[in-house]
Parts: C-alpha cells; structure tokens; sequence
C-alpha cells in the first residue's frame, strides 16, 4: 500500500511500521524510526490527547519541500490503549488523483472511437440489409425480363422461318402458287400471336428494365441519404395493373385473380413504393396457394380512406406467427427462396403513407391482408 501504517503501544513503543511508513518518516523527519523518532516526535502536541480523548485525531502536517502528510490517529483503549497512525503522502495523492484524471481522458477518447467504430458498423449493417431488400426487388423484374427474352428469341426464330418461306416463293417461278404454303406456316407459326404478344413483351420487358433503373436510382440516392421522391395523385388501380403485369409471371401458373374493383379516388402517394407494396403481398399469396388457388384483389373506398385486399386462399398462418411476419428476416420459406424482408419493406413503406396493414388468416382458409391509406397526406408529409 502507499499508505504509512503504524502502530504503537499505549507506553509509546513501537509495535508495527510497514515500508511506507519508515520511507515516509525518513523523508520528512530529520530522523527515522529506528533512531529515535517517537509518537510525541511525529505529532502536534494535541494530538494524542485529543485521540486519548475522542478515539481519533487526524491533521495536515507540513515539512519542507512543499512536502506534507495527512495522518489519521487511531485510539484503541484495550490492554492498555494503542495507537494505529495512518499516513498519506498529499503529493502522491495529488499526482495519483492527476494520474486518475489523465486516464480517465484517455478512456474518454477512447470510448468515443469506440462509439463511432459501433456506428460505423450500424451502418455498414443496415446497407447490408439494404442491399438485400435490393437484391429481392431487382430479382423479380430480373426473372421476368429474362423468361421474356426466351418468349422473345422463339418468336424471332418463327418470325425468321416466315421470311424464309416468303424468300423462298419469291425466288420461286410462280410465287401466287406458294400462298397456300405461306399462309399455313404463318398458321403453324402462330404469327398473328406473335404480332399481338411481341409489343407487349416489349413494353412489359421495358417495364422491368426501368424498375431495375428506378431501384439503382433509389440506391444511390439512399447512399446519399437525401432520397428526393415525389408525392403525386395515383389511380391505385393502374398501379395495381401494372404490378400484376410485371408479376404475372409467377402467379399465372397456379392462381386464379379475382378482381373486385371498386371507385377510388386518385391517392397522394409515392407510386412506385405503393407499387413494391402490392408486389410483395400479391407474391406472398401466389406462394402460398401452392398447387393451385384463387387470390382477391379488391379496393374500396370509406371517407377520406381507401383500401387495397389481397386474400388468398392458401394455408394461413399461425397465431403464433402473425406478430412476427412483418419483421425483417422473418421468414418460412426455404433458404434462397425467401429473404424476409418484403414485407418488413412493405410495413415501412405504408408506414410512411400514414396508413397501416391489416392481417386476417385463419389455419386452413387462407389470409387477407388489407392496405388502409389516407386519400390525402397530413400537411408536412407532402
Ligand atoms: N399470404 C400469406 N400466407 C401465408 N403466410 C404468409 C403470407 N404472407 C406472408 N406469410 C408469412 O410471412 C413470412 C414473411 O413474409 P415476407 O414477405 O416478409 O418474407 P418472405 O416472403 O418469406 O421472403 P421475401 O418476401 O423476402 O422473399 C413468410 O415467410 C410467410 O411465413
Ligand atoms: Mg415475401
């Protein structure tokens, strides 16, 4: 310890001195312990009595060199009294409290690093997390653009095989006589499908690209954290139109649509946002009616609110489950397949319309989930 401890007998002599006190008296004494430095030696006159008296004395003492000690004097009146003397060095006190205090700085800035490396790391967590919201949402106009470009090189293929066969009667001595020929390849070939189908594809594949284009763009807004989207007054029917366009893809092979539409005011909304709403919760039905089954669409219109119902007739979802499916990562679908995050995505997204989804499922029957959303913005949203 860096404290003097002494003791002593009631008759003065010395029972008990540790290192520090022998280094401490031969520093501030003009002599030590061991030669002649006594109790009364070391004290102000009062001292001791007033210890005698009240069982402790304690007081400054002051030497030369700026040095000084602060002792404590214990009294014990047992066995014919003793004295226990404790000693502190005020210099050393002072350097250890100056000592205290540097370090404490020093943990200071040392925890203010640490607190920014943590949120660093936050960030570089939820740009995780951002970039595999990306990935699900590009995923889908990805997978569609593609099966189109397949549809698309088929029908380029007959297309080629038509002018093929016109080539071919035109070379011909008697093209009039190849007609016949020409119009039951454009029969076989199916090209008045393809005249229809090609234009569509393409819109639809442009569609696709552009969302792919409008996603990025969010991205580097987002990492520039200044998203600048508009607000603007939306047929929701045409976003709900559009949407099932792009993914009707995946729901055509099981799903039968019902649509029950009803008048909707145009709705101050973020469009495209709404329409990566519709998307998710549309997908989620299709994947859940397994082999086959019907979806719902239905909107409605009550006071200043409308509302937009997908139900499905899938196997609901658990009691259980029902509180966790709007987290993020909550998933029960196998790895790859689902990420969790739509509808977490969906929740914030409706969130900042100032609306909410509603969710009714019953095991067995199939689930509804309901949009609410405000007609119009409060004031300072919009
Ligand atoms: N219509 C539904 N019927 C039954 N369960 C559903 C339905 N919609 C969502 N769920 C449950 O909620 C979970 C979370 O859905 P969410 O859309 O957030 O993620 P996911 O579909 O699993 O993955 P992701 O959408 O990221 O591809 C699903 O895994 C599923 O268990
Ligand atoms: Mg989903």
């Amino acid at each position: 310890m860096f404290e003097g401890l002494l003791v002593f007998r009631g008759d003065g002599t010395r029972a008990y001195a540790n290192d520090a006190a022998h280094a401490l008296c031969r520093a501030c004494y003009p002599r030590d312990l061991d030669h002649g430095l006594t109790l009364e030696l070391m004290l102000p006159r009062d001292a001791l009595p007033q210890a005698r008296e009240a069982g402790h004395w304690s007081g400054h003492l002051s030497f030369g060199q700026g040095s000084m000690l602060l002792v404590h004097v214990y009294f014990h009146p047992a066995e014919g009294g003793s004295f226990l003397l404790l000693m502190q060095d005020l210099q050393r006190i002072r350097a250890y409290e100056q000592e205290l205090l540097r370090r404490h700085a020093e943990l200071n800035v040392r925890l203010t690093a640490a607190q920014e490396k943590l949120l660093q790391a936050e960030k570089l967590a939820s740009i995780g997390q951002l970039a595999a919201g990306v990935a699900h949402e590009i995923n889908n106009p990805i997978g569609y653009v593609h099966s189109n470009l397949g549809s698309l090189q088929e029908y380029l293929h007959s297309l080629f095989a038509l002018i093929d066969a016109y080539e071919r009667a035109l070379r011909s001595p008697d093209p009039r006589a190849m007609l016949a020929e020409i119009d039951e390849t454009r029969e076989r070939l199916d090209i008045d499908f393809i005249s229809r189908d090609l234009p569509q594809l393409m819109t639809e594949s442009r569609e696709g690209i552009e969302r792919v284009t409008r996603i990025v763009k969010d991205l580097k807004d987002f990492s520039r954290s200044e998203r600048d989207e508009s607000w603007k007054l939306v047929d929701i029917h045409a976003g709900l139109e559009s949407t099932l366009n792009i993914i009707w893809n995946e729901l055509k092979y099981n799903t039968t649509l019902e649509k029950h539409y009803g008048d909707l005011p145009p709705v101050e909304c973020l469009p495209s946002e709404l329409n990566q709403v519709f998307m998710n919760i549309l997908i989620n039905a299709g994947q859940a009616i397994g082999e086959r089954g019907t979806v719902r669409l239905s909107t409605g219109h009550e006071g200043d609110q409308v509302w937009i119902e997908i139900a499905d007739s899938g196997p609901g979802i658990p009691p259980e489950a029902v509180q966790k499916i709007f987290d993020p990562f909550f998933t029960t679908k196998p790895v790859g397949k689902g990420t969790g995050l739509g509808l977490s995505i969906s929740y914030g997204i409706v969130a900042k319309h100032h609306g909410r989804i509603d969710v009714d499922s019953t095991l067995g029957e199939g689930s509804r989930f309901r949009i609410v959303l405000p007609v119009r913005q409060p004031k300072a949203a919009a």
